[in-house]
C-alpha cells in the first residue's frame, strides 16, 4: 500500500524474516501522465524507480507496481524495473480511485474502456520482454459500476497479465459498504484456469479469508488494511486456514498464545519506529540545520500515530486508548517516549483482533489532536 504500507511497514511486518506473506507485496511507483521523450524521460523514470529494491525483504521477493496512462512511459518504466532492478513482477495499478490520478486517465479510470486496459497492460508486457519479470494487474470491479468487468478481465488476459488482483469494489464505492466477493467468483468464472485471481477486499481475519475463498474460489487473497490492524494476520491465516477433507476452506482453532502475539506486535512497532527514525535522521543530517528538531520529532510521532489509528481501532481492548495516543504532543513528548507509551498499552491490553474494518480514509481524519 502506498504511504502507510511503505517500505518501513513492510520491513516491520517481516521483522523476524517470517512475515507470513508471499510475493504479493509491492512498491508503488507513480509515472506522470506526460513527460518529454528520450533521455529526459529515461532519467526521470529511473529516479522515480530508484527507491525500489527487489531484495528489500531478503527472503521474500518484492514486486513493483506502476501507475500511469502513457503507454510509452509505462513500457520505459517496466523495462527499467525488469532489466536493471531485477523486479520479479511489474504490476499495473488499475484500481486507484483518487481523483488526482483518475483525472489524468490513470488508476481506476483505465477501467472505463477495456481498450485502455489492453493498451496499458500490453505496454508493461512490452517493457518486461526478455527480462525475468512477469506482468500482473490490480483492478477494481469497475469505474462507476461493474458492467465492464468481464471485458476488462479479458483485455488484461489477452494483453499478457499473468495474474490479476481484484479489489471487489468499484471506484465509485471508494471504501464504503462491503466488498462484493461475488464479483471475484465472477472473475474466476470468466478466466477459468487461464489467469489466477487474487481476491481482495475486507479480509481482516482467518474467518473472513476462508469465507472469501469459499465464496469466490479465488486462487489467493490480498490484504491491505487488515495487515495494519493485525500485523499477525498473514501468519494467522497460514496457520489456521485449511481445506477440509471435502476441499472446503475452514478455520482451525486460533493458533497463537497471547505472549507470542504481544512479542510480535512489539517487535513490529519497534522495527517500524527504527525505520522511521533512521530515514529521518539521514534526511536531517543531509539537510544540515534545514530541518528543525521539532519538525522532525512531529514527523516521527505522526508516523507512529498513523499506525496506531489502525492497530488500535481493530482491537477492542486498545480502541478506547486511541485518543490518548492522538493527544501526544511532540513538543512535550519525544518520539522515543511516545513509542514507549504505545508499547506499554499493547503489552497491557492486546487481545486477538476481531473482524473490525477501519475505513482507511475516514480513519485519517477521524481523530483530532
Ligand atoms: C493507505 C492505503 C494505501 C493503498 N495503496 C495502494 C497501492 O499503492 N496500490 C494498490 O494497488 N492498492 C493500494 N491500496 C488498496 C489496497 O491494496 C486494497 O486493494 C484495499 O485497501 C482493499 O483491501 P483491504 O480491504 O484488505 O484493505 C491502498 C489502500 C490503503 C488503505
Amino acid at each position: 500500500m502506498e504511504g502507510l504500507g511503505d517500505a518501513r511497514f513492510r520491513i516491520a511486518l517481516h521483522a523476524d524474516g517470517r512475515g507470513g506473506f508471499t510475493e504479493a507485496c509491492k512498491e508503488f511507483i507513480r509515472i506522470p501522465g506526460t513527460l518529454p521523450r528520450g533521455a529526459v524521460a529515461e532519467k526521470i523514470v529511473k529516479n522515480l524507480c530508484a527507491r525500489y529494491d527487489a531484495d528489500e525483504l531478503g527472503n521474500v521477493p518484492l514486486g513493483a507496481q506502476i501507475m500511469g496512462s502513457d503507454a510509452e512511459l509505462l513500457t520505459l518504466a517496466a523495462k527499467h524495473l525488469g532489466e536493471d532492478k531485477n523486479a520479479p513482477r511489474v504490476d499495473l495499478n488499475c484500481g486507484c480511485p483518487a481523483s488526482v490520478v483518475t483525472g489524468k486517465g490513470a488508476g481506476s479510470s483505465l477501467l472505463k474502456d477495456p481498450k485502455f486496459v489492453y493498451d496499458a497492460v500490453r505496454a508493461v508486457a512490452r517493457g518486461v520482454e526478455g527480462t525475468n519479470a512477469i506482468v500482473t494487474m490490480k483492478l477494481r470491479t469497475g469505474y462507476d459500476d461493474s458492467g465492464l468487468l468481464r471485458e476488462n478481465l479479458c483485455a488484461a488476459r489477452d494483453a499478457g497479465a499473468r495474474f490479476i488482483s481484484l479489489h471487489a469494489r468499484t471506484r465509485a464505492q471508494g471504501y464504503s459498504g462491503r466488498a462484493n466477493w461475488d464479483d471475484i467468483a465472477f472473475a474466476k468464472e470468466v478466466l477459468g484456469d487461464d489467469v489466477p485471481i487474487i481476491g481482495n477486499g475486507d479480509v481482516t481475519s482467518p474467518l473472513r479469508c476462508a469465507e472469501l475463498l469459499r465464496v469466490s474460489n479465488a486462487d489467493g487473497v490480498g490484504i491491505g488494511r487488515g495487515a495494519v490492524q493485525d500485523p499477525l494476520i498473514f501468519r494467522r491465516i497460514a496457520a489456521t486456514v485449511k481445506r477440509d477433507v471435502n476441499g472446503v476452506w475452514r478455520v482451525t482453532e486460533d493458533a497463537f498464545e497471547r505472549e507470542f502475539e504481544v512479542d510480535f506486535v512489539v517487535t513490529f512497532l519497534r522495527t517500524f519506529a527504527e525505520e522511521v527514525f533512521k530515514t529521518e535522521n539521514k534526511l536531517n543530517s543531509k539537510r544540515g540545520s534545514g530541518v528543525q528538531e521539532r519538525e522532525l520529532e512531529a514527523f516521527k510521532v505522526g508516523k507512529l500515530k498513523s499506525i496506531v489509528k489502525y492497530l488500535f481501532a481493530g482491537n477492542e481492548a486498545l480502541k478506547p486508548h486511541i485518543q490518548e495516543v492522538m493527544r501526544i504532543d511532540p513538543l512535550k513528548m519525544s518520539a522515543e517516549d511516545a513509542l514507549d507509551t504505545i508499547e506499554r498499552l499493547v503489552v497491557r491490553e492486546w487481545v486477538t483482533p476481531q473482524h473490525v474494518l477501519v475505513d482507511a480514509f475516514s480513519a485519517r481524519a477521524q481523530y483530532q489532536k
